[in-house]
């Protein structure tokens, strides 16, 4: 019987070089590796070359960064999508797209089972195995981290003894996993979350106080909730990223430092660099300020915690997404307009703002002699606005002092 095969989403470090030979040897597969182009800033050719020298028997890499940016982040963007407020999501985008792509490749080879290197702790496991279930449920799903209980010595001892090369390691203290849309740290010192966040943790951004003394400006043209253009300059999801990963990064823009809820339970301290994602995500947000009635941005906040939650999770593949989907593209189609950004010391701040169907009208706002608006029509509608609140005081707050009692939620030995 031919042997079966497995796809692996291989990443070229310590992990994944050492799954090569350990799946061979404990599950006797021939090993497809697959390592994509997120716009992590690595050689994937490399990588490829590395992962056939290590004893995959295929290896495959493709640069996904368009559709990355087109399907995954700019959907995350248009619903404004912070997990807990703060984290722009961009590990939890990217896994849900390596894991379509595994699936793909999964069907073009032929394989049995798929592989990755998450640990048991994490959500990265749950995003890739909720969604290698809902695309390929004929899979097998390989997790070695979770399985092999080694510790990093070991691994290193493994990878020798199999004669897998690697990098002359300089020890990197963190786990890292970064794309376009950021960076995110964790492990090592930062596990104290009463430690300051270690200044060898952050590569893309200065740290605020070092950041030049000068301010610099950038203004981002959108189209329908899509930003299009940069400093004037018409530009594709990826270029309009990239710069501003650059550009903001300068100034200390997009660091983030949050002990953020787990799906699995367990809290966990993060850092993260992600520049260009607060930098637009900010400057989107200030152009729905404009062309969104309150009550839609105030639904659309709710909206933004729901699908940050749903992406988090790894429910990417789900028609609840795609119902939520439909609702923030609708939003959208008045979201077009341009946004000026400030970037300083670690700051990026709205600076102004422009739109074509804004709903921010200077007459009704003003308090200059061009004030178009109705002063008398205030009065009344004062009366009934505080019609029931009047009422309420007068036959309760201020009539009686009944007293709240809150009953026990737990019961006590004397509460037969
Ligand atoms: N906590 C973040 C998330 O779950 C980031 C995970 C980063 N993964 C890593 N291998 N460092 O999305």
């Amino acid at each position: 019987m031919a042997k079966g095969k497995v796809v692996l989403a291989y990443s070229g470090g310590l992990d994944t070089s050492v799954m090569v030979p350990w799946i061979k040897e404990n599950y006797d597969l021939d090993i497809v590796t697959f390592t994509c182009d997120l716009g992590q800033g690595q050689d994937i050719n490399a990588i490829r070359e590395k992962a056939l020298k290590s004893g995959a028997t295929e290896a495959f890499a493709s640069d996904v960064r368009t559709t990355f940016m087109e399907n995954f982040v700019l959907p995350a963007l248009m619903a404004n999508a912070l997990y807990e407020g703060r984290y722009p999501l961009a590990t939890a985008l990217g896994r849900p797209l390596i894991a379509y792509e595994m699936c793909e490749l999964a069907k073009k080879t032929g394989a049995t089972h798929v592989a990755h290197g998450c640990t048991g702790k994490g959500n990265d496991q749950v995003r890739f195995e909720v969604t290698f279930r809902t695309l390929a449920p004929h899979l097998k799903v390989i997790a070695p981290v979770r399985e092999w209980k080694m510790t990093r010595p070991q691994a290193l001892e493994y990878a020798a003894k199999h004669k897998i090369p690697v990098e002359a390691t300089k020890k990197n203290p963190f786990s890292v996993d970064q794309n376009l849309w950021g960076r995110s740290i964790e492990c090592g010192e930062l596990e104290d979350p009463w430690n300051a966040p270690p200044p060898a943790a952050f590569q893309w951004t200065t740290h605020p106080e070092e950041a030049p003394n000068n301010a610099e400006w950038v203004e981002i043209g959108f189209d329908r909730g899509r930003p299009v253009s940069l400093n004037g300059k018409d530009g594709s999801l990826v270029e309009i990223a990239e710069e501003l990963n650059k550009i903001g990064g300068r100034h200390g823009v997009g660091r983030i430092d949050v002990v953020e809820n787990r799906l699995i339970g367990i809290k966990s301290r993060e850092l993260y660099e992600a520049p260009s994602a607060v930098i637009l995500i900010e400057a989107h947000k200030a152009l729905e300020d404009l062309t969104l009635s309150k009550e839609s941005a105030r639904f659309k906040t709710l909206v933004a915690q729901q699908y940050a939650d749903l992406v988090y999770n790894g429910l990417w593949f789900s028609a609840f997404h795609q119902d939520l989907m439909a609702y923030v593209a609708s939003s959208q189609r008045y979201v077009t307009g341009k946004v000026r950004v400030k970037l300083f010391k670690g700051s990026a701040m709205i600076d102004g703002r422009e739109a074509e169907h804004s709903l921010y009208s200077k007459s009704l706002a003003t308090y200059d002699e061009a004030d178009g608006f109705d002063h008398e029509a205030a009065v009344g509608f004062i009366r009934l606005h505080g019609l029931p609140q009047a009422t309420q005081a007068r036959h309760q707050l201020l009539a009686s002092s009944a007293k709240v009692e809150v009953p026990n939620l737990i019961p006590t030995s004397d509460t037969k």
